[in-house]
């Protein structure tokens, strides 16, 4: 039997996912793909604290050149987030001919293009499925069922702490910081949860969206962000009472006037799909052409849920090895002409 070899650069929230995630379905991955997923080593800031039993079998390092120069290994996961600190490893990884899978939807939504290329002249894959939408697997969705169905429009809930933050203040009557404490305490909001409340982490997932749907690149400045952060239980209640549930929506829509990008609180009536998206979970609406409309909803955060996601990417790139490390194409469509961008 094969063994795919995993080095992993972090080992929180998502980390700690994909090592049980691949031991406690060991066996029905091995059934279905005829290949062992082990992960070999983990880079942590801190080997020294105290972990789970389930991840103390994972073998801890500080120095992620070990992985880099480990010629037994045949991907690294970097799951450690941050743009500064993830950019050069991925780039030495993808240098040293390793797979790279990703959940880091700040570096991709800025860098992605650069390292797919970096990727593609290594010979080896970059995928990033966890970067969007938690569980959904929504990049893999829309490069494979949306691929002679042109996309017009794309509006979701794309993150899944503010989605809670909001759920918890309307149904438990939480206030704007008790919610945002549970959602920190759930492992759903960012280190730092300025992205979560003021909109940045759900703008990375809509540039990132709109680059695999219309093939277009943005950049945050492309878009009209607000967050969460001025609006309080009197909001949600005022909406509620009005048969509204308050939102925080991301739309990336053509219009005669070039691509619309925003990302903003909107009131959708209570019997609208995106209004019965509640907690953590994420929502993406697509319009196309051949389809017409579809909603695609999943768990937007958590361990398990976004540690799939991963799992799903390390499965692909596990098949391509086996097939004689021809890497499977991920690549992002491709548009020639860059249309006008709309903020609003
Ligand atoms: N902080 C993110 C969210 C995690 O709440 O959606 C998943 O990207």
């Amino acid at each position: 039997v094969k063994t795919i070899k995993i080095g992993l650069i972090g080992l929180g929230t998502v980390g700690s996912g994909v090592v049980r995630i691949l031991k406690a379905q060991r066996d029905l991955i091995q059934q279905q793909t005829g290949l062992v997923f082990e992960v070999t080593k983990a880079i942590v800031a801190n080997p020294e604290r105290q972990r789970d039993a389930d991840l103390q079998t994972v073998s801890l390092g500080t120095d992620a050149t070990q992985l880099f120069n480990d010629p037994t290994l045949d991907v690294v996961v970097e799951v450690m987030g941050s743009v500064t600190g993830a950019k050069p490893l991925i780039e030495q990884a993808l240098k040293a001919h390793k797979h790279v899978v990703t959940a880091n939807k700040d570096l991709i939504a800025q860098y992605g293009e650069t390292l797919a290329e970096l990727a593609s002249q290594n010979g080896v894959t970059l995928r990033y499925e966890a970067s969007v939408a938690g569980g959904i697997p929504i990049l893999q969705t829309l490069r494979t069922v949306y691929t002679a169905d042109p996309v017009t429009e794309i509006a979701g809930i794309l993150n899944g702490t503010t989605n809670f933050i909001l759920t918890q203040m309307d149904e438990q009557g939480l206030t704007y910081d008790q919610a945002l404490d549970e959602a920190k305490a759930r492992g759903f909001a960012e280190t730092d949860p300025t992205n979560d409340v003021d909109g940045f982490d759900a703008a990375y997932k809509l540039g990132i969206l709109t680059k695999m749907a219309f093939g277009i690149s943005v950049v945050q400045d492309d878009i009209d962000i607000t967050g969460i952060r001025e609006l309080d239980i009197n909001d949600v209640r005022a909406a509620r009472a009005s048969g509204y549930e308050l939102k925080l929506v991301g739309i990336s829509k053509q219009t005669p006037a070039g691509l619309q990008l925003a990302i903003t609180p909107m009131v959708i009536h209570e019997d609208r799909p995106l209004a019965k998206i509640k907690n953590e979970n994420n929502a993406v609406w697509v319009k196309s052409t051949n389809i017409g409309t579809a909603l695609y909803v999943g768990p937007g955060a958590g361990q398990l849920p976004t540690g799939n996601s991963v799992v799903t990417d390390l499965i692909q790139v596990g098949k391509s090895i086996d097939r004689g490390n021809q890497a499977e194409p991920f690549a992002l469509k491709q548009t020639s002409v860059k249309p006008a961008i709309v903020k609003g």
